[in-house]
């Protein structure tokens, strides 16, 4: 959700003569887009804060202004202390506060230091330009598109709820504006976006109310618009036509991040997840029935306060009884005001590192075992951009992996057919079947 933030601030800034470099030396302003998911990418902030007061400095040496800005969860969540800390900090701004970035500026522009990071009242999509053509164009043939933010669930370990907000979904029609802009731009493919993208729901053009099964029928009728994917869902928001969905809809990519956190109960329990493995296990059988191609995903913790070998040979299980064609695990890291930070029976760090280092190694040889099954199956690939060798473009299957093929670049936005041919390490090989 950051990549998407990040390019709807850009675009907020066009109108005021701003354009992007990939050159931090030639900065007028840069924008730390942050994260506070875990401690690890928060502590990040400050170590590029401080490299980023150095070349403030420098430049104005030269008599040259740089503004430096921090958006994202870091800063909804420790805004007057990055002031506190970074006085080379110009503006902080939450990201339920993007649509103010370009008056923000003008305001640190006239010497004030500032910090917006008040849940706004009004509706920040409503205030945010639709995407750039030419730059959507430049971005590519898949495109990301929030349609949901926020979370209620409040998992015991997770600061989301506090840094985005409550749940809020937003509007059919302006949803299905800005797919079609994105499509106009040349857009193949569109990943919906929400913390609980699954729980979205709203007004449908025949009056009904809608949950994402019915948005994704709507998107799929845009024409040219050749895919859908979304992420992320919670188990407990996959309704029986979001399932329907995946056995009605060929646009929709037969491919699920559903993430469970724990294979163990008491842990599930612990972490208020408010479902069982046993729930899990059978909610996927359902959605193979309804796309026996699915590819699943998913998120583990490990070293959840409480966590003892027993629960953490029960995610492992888990593991082997679901079969991921991809998953992200992390060790447990406390984060401040959740309740879990509160929780006595912390696990020793070299604890957390050994299970992540089994649980990883495990996710891999079942990521690798995918890739080797899908050697010689015909797929639909969609051709996304140059690849490292002349005359090769890579492509994503359905299975969201990388095809690296042999392709003119002209066919970048087209759909071919090809036959896997080999596994490497991070993508695999295809040649085209005429
Ligand atoms: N510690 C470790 N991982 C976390 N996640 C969320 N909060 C924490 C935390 N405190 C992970 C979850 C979530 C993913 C986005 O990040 O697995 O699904
Ligand atoms: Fe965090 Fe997801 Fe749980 Fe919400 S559902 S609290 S975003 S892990």
């Amino acid at each position: 959700m950051n990549v998407y933030d990040s390019d709807r601030m850009t675009d907020a800034l066009v109108k005021d003569g701003y354009i992007s470099t990939d050159v931090m030396e030639d900065a007028d302003l840069v924008l730390l887009n942050t994260c506070h998911i875990r401690e690890k990418a928060a502590e990040k902030v400050y170590s590029a804060l401080g490299r980023l007061r150095d070349l403030k400095k420098k430049k104005a040496g030269e008599g040259r202004q740089m503004m430096i800005g921090v958006a994202g969860c870091v800063a909804q969540a420790e805004g007057d202390e990055i002031l506190r800390r970074a006085p080379a900090v110009d503006l902080v701004i939450g990201p339920q506060t993007y649509h103010r970035l370009p008056e923000a500026l003008k305001r640190v522009r006239r010497g004030e230091r500032v910090l917006e990071t008040d849940y706004a009242i009004e509706d920040k999509f409503e205030h945010l330009p639709a995407p750039d053509k030419a730059k959507t164009r430049a971005r590519g043939v898949t495109a990301f598109l929030t349609v949901q933010e926020g979370c209620d669930k409040f998992c015991t370990f997770c600061v989301v709820p506090y840094t985005r907000g409550s749940e809020v979904s937003r509007p059919v029609a302006q949803i299905l504006a800005e797919a079609g802009k994105l499509v106009e731009a040349g857009v193949r493919e569109i990943t919906l976006l929400g913390q609980n993208v699954n729980a979205w729901h709203g007004l449908g053009g025949d009056g009904a109310e809608w949950g994402l099964g019915e948005l994704l029928h709507a998107l799929a009728r845009i024409e040219g618009l050749a895919r859908l994917r979304y992420t992320t869902s919670h188990p407990r928001d996959m309704d029986e036509t979001l399932i329907a969905a995946h056995r009605d809809l060929p646009q929709l990519m037969p491919y699920l991040h559903l993430p469970i956190q724990s294979g163990s109960n008491r842990i599930l329990k612990a972490m208020n997840r408010r479902h069982t493995t046993a729930e899990y296990i059978a909610l996927i059988t359902r959605i193979k029935a309804a796309r026996p191609d699915i590819a699943m995903s998913g998120d583990f913790i490990v070293g959840f306060p409480g966590e003892t070998d027993e629960d953490f040979e029960d995610t492992m299980r888990l593991v082997e009884t679901v079969g991921y064609a991809q998953a992200f695990s992390f060790k447990y890291s406390t984060r401040p005001g959740t309740p879990g930070a509160d929780l006595g029976d912390q696990v020793p760090e070299e604890v957390k590192a050994k299970r992540l280092e089994r649980l990883q190694e495990f996710l891999l040889s079942q990521q690798r075992a995918f890739a080797q099954a899908c050697i010689g199956r015909e797929i639909d690939l969609l051709l996304e951009k140059p690849g490292r060798m002349p005359g090769q473009l890579i492509g994503r299957s359905p299975w969201l992996q990388s095809v690296n093929v042999d392709a003119k670049a002209s066919q970048i936005g087209d759909i071919i057919k090809v036959r896997i041919t080999g596994a490497g390490p991070n993508s695999l090989f295809a040649e085209t079947i005429s």
